[in-house]
């Protein structure tokens, strides 16, 4: 029994010779032996054909646990920012794994308060983790991998958004604040939170104002600043090129949360292509300002039913993929996503979107052809044989 439990521990380590290597001895066993790999392997997913639109259930449940072993070598070129949250803390392993594939790492850790006049607080730090820091840093230390964590401004009212604007000193106490905290624990820089909240209440000079204060004030201190943004929905635009523009020159980068295009009211494609390239090309013209926006790719799906459903994870999408046996996923060419149906034991009818390999290699491809960096939400939630592709 131990050795099993301390293969489960270090998967990684171990599968190089328990499941990695087929010997000559174990032909005659195949059919004992038909255990899906599980860990490094010899082979991209490139080199076995799996990135294709025509997919079995079955080639994603016998493959994606396996992931290429030169986990340091890297095929996207520009900024890839990859999520970690704490409640789906496989994301964790996976930063540590695949670190040189990514340029910035962003725990969602953090809460910024005002707790009253020219006093702000960073809260969450007791889920800083130094050691896992330590490790994800030596992990990405070829690209300088930097460590970024998300910071939600919680809890904050009109008044405490019109004092801070109001006054140069409350500015000062909360970059101070921010910086502290990075110089305690050894962060990079921040990714902010804050646009999504304020950007109906707070007129644009102001509101731009807001974030180009915060981000001198790190940059002051070499610290960077990404910035959160949403994605055009229809009519609603709430970042647009003005914001832009005027922020560019500030800013490390812009987090576009191009996901969740579709919901249970209106349940489809989680972010059909069409959409992302136009949520992108809308910020700007330029092709060399768009190093800065970082599309967003889900790395979840949705479960629908009738009237409602909700996101799933990876163990939620590969146990609905076992209903489908030998089935076929089906592909909407037109969102660029696969997609399956099955009933429940009371008949329901579900349909589920989760990114594939196919559909995830299709949005690299845009970004390649945009000019875009990537950021992912979130490490926890997908499959290991993605990061192949990265
Ligand atoms: C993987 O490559 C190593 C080194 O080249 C080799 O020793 C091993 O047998 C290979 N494993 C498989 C399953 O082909």
């Amino acid at each position: 029994m131990v050795p099993k439990l301390v293969c489960l521990l270090v998967f990684h380590i171990c599968s190089y010779n328990s499941i990695g290597v087929v010997s000559s001895s174990d032909s005659n066993n195949k059919n004992k032996n038909n255990k899906a790999p599980a860990g490094p392997q010899n082979y991209t997913v490139f080199d076995k054909s799996l990135v294709a639109e025509e997919i079995l259930a079955e080639d994603v449940l016998k493959n994606y646990q396996a992931f290429f072993r030169e986990t340091d070598e890297y095929r996207f070129d520009g900024l890839v920012l990859g999520y970690v949250t704490p409640w789906n803390n496989h994301g964790y392993d996976i930063a540590k794994i695949f670190g040189n594939k990514f340029t910035h790492i962003s725990p969602v850790w953090l809460q910024i308060v005002r707790k009253g006049t020219k006093k702000y607080e960073v809260r969450g730090t007791h889920d800083v983790d130094k050691g896992w820091v330590a490790a994800v840093r030596n992990a990405g230390r070829e690209r300088k991998l930097k460590i970024v964590p998300r910071i939600l401004f919680e809890s904050w009212t009109g008044n405490d958004y019109s004092k801070l604007l109001s006054s140069q000193q409350e500015m000062d106490a909360l970059v101070n604040a921010f910086v502290e905290a990075a110089k305690e624990f050894g962060f990079d820089g921040y990714v902010l939170e804050i646009w999504s909240q304020i950007a109906t209440a707070i007129p644009f000079d102001p509101l731009v104002g807001l974030i180009r204060d915060i981000a001198d004030g790190l940059s002051t201190e070499s610290l960077e600043t990404i910035l959160v943004i949403p994605p055009k929905r229809g009519k609603e635009n709430l970042f647009n090129d003005k914001h832009f523009d005027a922020l560019y020159d500030f800013v490390t980068a812009f987090s576009l949360m191009t996901y969740d295009f579709s919901n249970p009211y209106m349940p489809g494609a989680n972010a059909p292509l069409p959409w992302v390239r136009d949520c992108v090309t809308s910020l700007t013209s330029d092709v060399d300002k768009r190093k800065k926006i970082l599309t967003g790719l889900n790395f979840y799906g949705n479960d629908y039913v009738t009237n409602g459903g909700g996101p799933i994870l990876a163990h939620d999408y590969i146990s609905r993929l076992k209903l489908l046996k030998k089935g076929k996923l089906k592909y909407d060419a037109q969102a660029a996503e696969h997609f399956f149906e099955y009933k429940d034991k009371d008949k329901k009818k579900h349909t589920v979107f989760y990114p594939t390999l196919y559909s995830i290699n299709k949005r690299l491809e845009l970004t390649k052809d945009l000019n875009t960096g990537i950021s992912i939400w979130e490490l926890g939630q997908g499959l290991d044989y993605f990061y192949d592709l990265l």
